[in-house]
């Protein structure tokens, strides 16, 4: 059932930079236009300009829904429908769970939670109509394995985009349209620059993954659509993990940890 790359109209949030800009490009090369959306629009703009004629630059803060209607009816009006959706943007505050603010975890929620909720609500319409598309969620392994206990909001935030993203499957799938949810490890971007600090830094103890760069997810991405694949690891030891964690919680919370994460 893939919606295959080739003239896809895709609309990635979150692609000024990392990830989204990286998953941009592998989408162009692969014949797709890329309505490259950010909250930076000076990155959203060059990063469309990087895509030889195949990309579109639309500012969009993921927690206005009317900008995200903004880029939907952009899309429309350029290329006459939409096929693929990738919400891609995350914020993170980090320190001990005590010392992280009701307004923060406010703020982490209304970005990497609702900015997908709001999505759903401007795209899947257009999708469902169609009878076919393509939803990509970027979750991370901190919503798949517990060990990002130094960042609280953003691991509880990334555990409901996995969860929301499996049952979607289970709705969307169905009606034509496929859904993917990356699951990112640590990836060479500027993440750095969307996390506010709070206390003293807590370690977080778990499983260490590679890092890995972001030209590589970009590439990994496009193979998931191009192969209709739910879950999209940048590191494929996470999913022994995963199957450790399966097998018994109890255990996996008790064992001894490794470091940090
Ligand atoms: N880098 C990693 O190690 C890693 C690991 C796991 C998961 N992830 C996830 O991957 C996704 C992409 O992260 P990245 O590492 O490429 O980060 P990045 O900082 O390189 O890129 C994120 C982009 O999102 C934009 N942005 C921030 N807030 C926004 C908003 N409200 N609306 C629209 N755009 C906004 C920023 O301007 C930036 O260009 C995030 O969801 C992140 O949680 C990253």
């Amino acid at each position: 059932m893939s919606i295959g790359l080739r003239d896809a109209v895709t609309v990635i949030t979150g692609a000024g930079s990392g990830i989204g800009r990286a998953t941009a490009h592998a989408f162009a090369r692969r014949g797709a236009r890329v309505v490259v959306t950010d909250l930076d629009a000076d990155r959203a703009r060059t990063v469309a300009g990087e895509l030889d004629g195949r990309g579109v630059a639309a500012p969009c803060d993921v927690t206005d829904l009317d900008a995200l209607r903004a880029v939907r009816d952009l899309a429309l009006d350029r290329f006459g429908r939409v096929d693929l959706v990738m919400n891609n943007v995350g914020i993170l505050a980090v320190g001990p769970v005590e010392d992280i603010p009701l307004d923060a975890w406010q703020r982490v929620i209304d970005v990497n939670l609702l900015g997908v909720v709001r999505s759903n609500l401007v795209f899947l319409p257009v999708l469902l109509e169609q009878g076919s598309g393509h939803v990509i969620n970027t979750a991370s392994t901190a919503g798949l394995l517990p060990y990002g206990f130094d960042r609280l909001p953003y691991t509880a935030t990334k555990h409901a985009v996995v969860g929301l993203s499996e049952s979607l499957a289970l709705y969307l799938r169905p009606r034509g349209i496929g859904v993917s949810c990356l699951c990112p490890a640590g990836v060479a971007t500027n993440i750095v620059e969307q996390i506010t600090f709070y206390g003293e830094p807590a370690a977080p103890q778990g499983p260490s993954f590679s890092v890995v760069d972001p030209d590589a997810v970009g590439e990994l991405v496009a193979d998931g659509v191009d192969e209709d694949r739910f879950l999209i690891l940048t590191a494929p030891e996470a999913a022994e993990e995963l199957r450790e964690l399966g097998a018994d919680v109890d255990q996996y919370l008790t064992r001894p940890r490794k470091g940090a994460a």
